[in-house]
């Protein structure tokens, strides 16, 4: 069955990569905000017959950007699957490199709602019929809705970048005690005794401020701090502030999702690190890795 790209605004450029690996046709869509507020999306498309009896896949993240937040990239993203349904689709795949909402998972605080398992069912509702995000804060939230999901794994592209830039005698380091196991699996592909270690982190509930403890041995080494997500940078400046104390020599900070929010660059350079990393999930001047490989190999 042939196959087309529908490419949404928050993933261009990924997108026309993935659509030029796979040697497929792509459209991209044109966008708007009503003066009332609300979006509008459309398939820069003039004969819909070009999508009907069709394999459709979406590609659409869901960060917030300079263009649009999570909200407008959200609603963008269903509008994409309503219009390629309405047109005649007969399988809809949708990729989602950065899922919006997928940190509110649990419930912190009396009165809370779960709003990643409400986005996931959104999606899930609209028949789709596979969902590919990457790197997913809590991967266990995909059980809960029907279509097939994929958690495709950025991990390998990370460390092939940073084995690139020629670090060596590398310990990773987790910010927090509880991305350990994340942390372990990420150390692997630099090799197989290659040290993890991790900082303990507090997050207030209520205020979100952060403290961090731990002490460890990382003197001389070249360090890796790897998150699933850098938002404000202040997780990533904590956890470097004490890796150089500790007397690292290079440190890297490392995110599948460089969201890079408010003074995060700042925060995160002036507190010693020679480089921030992040995927093409979010496109910035960060995103020096990208997903295409690693995405296309799935939707082979
Ligand atoms: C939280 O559990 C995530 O894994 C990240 O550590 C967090 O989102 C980072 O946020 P920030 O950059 O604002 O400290």
């Amino acid at each position: 069955m042939k196959r087309i790209l529908i490419i949404g605004p928050a993933s261009q450029i990924l997108g026309i990569k993935i659509a030029k690996q796979l040697e497929i046709d792509y459209f991209n869509t044109e966008t708007k905000t009503f003066p009332d507020g609300e979006n509008y999306l459309r398939i820069n498309i003039e004969d819909e017959s070009l999508i009907d009896g069709k394999e459709v896949i979406i590609i659409q993240s869901t960060g917030p950007s300079s263009s649009g937040n999570q909200n407008a990239r959200l609603f963008e993203l269903l509008m994409m699957i309503d219009a390629v349904k309405r047109m005649g689709a007969v399988k809809i795949i949708v990729v989602v490199p950065y899922l919006a909402y997928a940190r509110q998972d649990k419930i912190f605080r009396a009165g809370e709602c779960q709003f990643a398992n409400i986005v996931l069912t959104i999606l899930d509702s609209m028949s789709i019929d596979e969902l590919y995000v990457v790197d997913l804060h809590a991967p266990q939230v995909l059980q809960e809705i029907q279509c097939k999901t994929v958690n495709i794994d950025s991990m390998k592209l990370l460390a092939d970048y940073i084995k690139s830039l020629g670090a060596k005698d590398i310990v990773v380091v987790s910010p927090d005690k509880g991305a350990v196991e994340r942390s372990k699996a990420f150390a692997k592909h630099f090799g197989e005794n290659v040290p993890v270690d991790y900082f303990e982190k507090k997050r207030d509930v209520k205020s979100g401020d952060i403290t961090m403890s731990g002490k460890l041995s990382l003197k001389g080494k070249d360090v890796v701090v790897s998150d699933d997500i850098i938002a404000t940078g202040g997780t990533m400046a904590i956890a470097i502030k004490i890796s150089k104390e500790s007397g690292a020599n290079k440190v890297y900070a490392v995110a599948t999702h460089a969201l890079l929010l408010q003074n995060a660059k700042f925060r995160i350079l002036s507190a010693g690190a020679d480089d921030i990393i992040g995927t093409d999930s979010i496109d910035n001047e960060v995103s020096k890795v990208s997903l295409a490989d690693a995405i296309v190999d799935y939707l082979k």
